[in-house]
């Protein structure tokens, strides 16, 4: 039995803690009065219904499972302001993009810091998430179940045994959401320019692409096989898929998340 206050504590309560926290409470995972958070303007304008610490030490005093959610470039101030509370006792879970599991170990003590770096995105909130995993040098198979298991409370997990790929896990999944809106826009846009009410776009353009995205998960097919599936010859389909041919959206695509997987390399610089 862990003599710990708290289940689970947050260091770093912004949006994407939210999320996590409120799905695991509402997927019946923890009780909020097992949760302790850090103070964040965020959490002011966003109140959750957890315990709120004093400071960031005590989060890690109250906790044993300590999940690190503040930027990456905010990172250096967390660490020096929970180090002296931090122990081989602790499992850290990081989520900062690009910050890797021996920073976060070595920001944190002198003594070996067990750290499991995680990669989520934000449908965890609905519980359909896809959380990228990767255990670091001190973690056990133990911590890494732990990890599991609470982030299958929002979905999915993928684990990867090389750390250097959960820069691609950042580009393709955790900013992943954000292509998908943008697609999703830009399908609405243009129904509105072709004369749809902009409602009427946004819930055709929305369902168009979820209920795709539901199809690709259930019924085991490639993306590609599904896209031949609509695509009739000399159809609809056909001209609009030239048209992105022809733009070249492929090779765009394909340097937007090139561009993502660079950034959060760069967000761990020198370490
Ligand atoms: N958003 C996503 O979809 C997503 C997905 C995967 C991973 N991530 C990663 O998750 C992390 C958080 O992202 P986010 O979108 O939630 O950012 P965010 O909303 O800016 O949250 C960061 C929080 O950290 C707090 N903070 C800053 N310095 C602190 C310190 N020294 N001690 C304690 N708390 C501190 C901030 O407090 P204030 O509110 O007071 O400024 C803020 O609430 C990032 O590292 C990001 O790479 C995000």
């Amino acid at each position: 039995m862990s003599e710990h206050k708290y289940a689970l504590g947050v260091v770093g309560t912004g949006h994407l803690a939210s999320v996590l926290i409120e799905r695991l409470i509402d997927s019946g995972y923890l009780t909020g009065d097992r949760i302790v958070v850090s103070r964040s303007k965020a959490l002011e304008a966003h109140p959750l219904d957890v315990a709120v610490a004093e400071d960031n030490a005590d989060v890690v005093r109250d906790a044993r499972l300590v999940i690190l959610s503040t930027t990456p470039q905010k990172f250096d101030d967390a660490a020096a302001s929970i180090r002296a509370a931090a122990s081989g006792d602790h499992l850290f879970i990081s989520v900062m993009a690009g910050v890797s599991t021996d920073r976060v170990a070595r920001q944190l003590g002198d003594d070996p810091i067990r750290v499991v770096r995680a990669m989520p995105n934000l449908p965890f909130r609905l519980g359909r998430g896809v959380t990228g995993l990767y255990c670091g040098r001190h973690a056990s198979s133990d911590d890494m179940e732990s990890v599991r298991h609470l982030f299958n409370a929002g979905g999915v997990t993928v684990e990867v045994d090389d750390e250097s790929l959960m820069d691609a896990v950042t580009a393709v999944a955790g900013t992943g959401p954000a292509y998908f809106y943008y697609f999703v826009e830009m399908m609405m846009e243009a129904g509105v320019a072709t004369g749809l009410k902009r409602k009427d776009a946004q819930v055709l353009a929305a369902h168009a692409c979820v209920g795709a995205g539901a199809m690709l998960l259930e019924n085991g097919a490639s993306p590609v096989e599904l896209r031949e599936a609509v695509m009739s010859p000399g159809g609809t389909t056909e001209a609009a898929m030239k048209k992105l041919h022809e733009c070249r959206v492929a090779e765009h695509v394909n340097d937007a998340v090139l561009a993502a997987y660079r950034r959060s390399r760069e967000l761990g610089g020198g370490q």
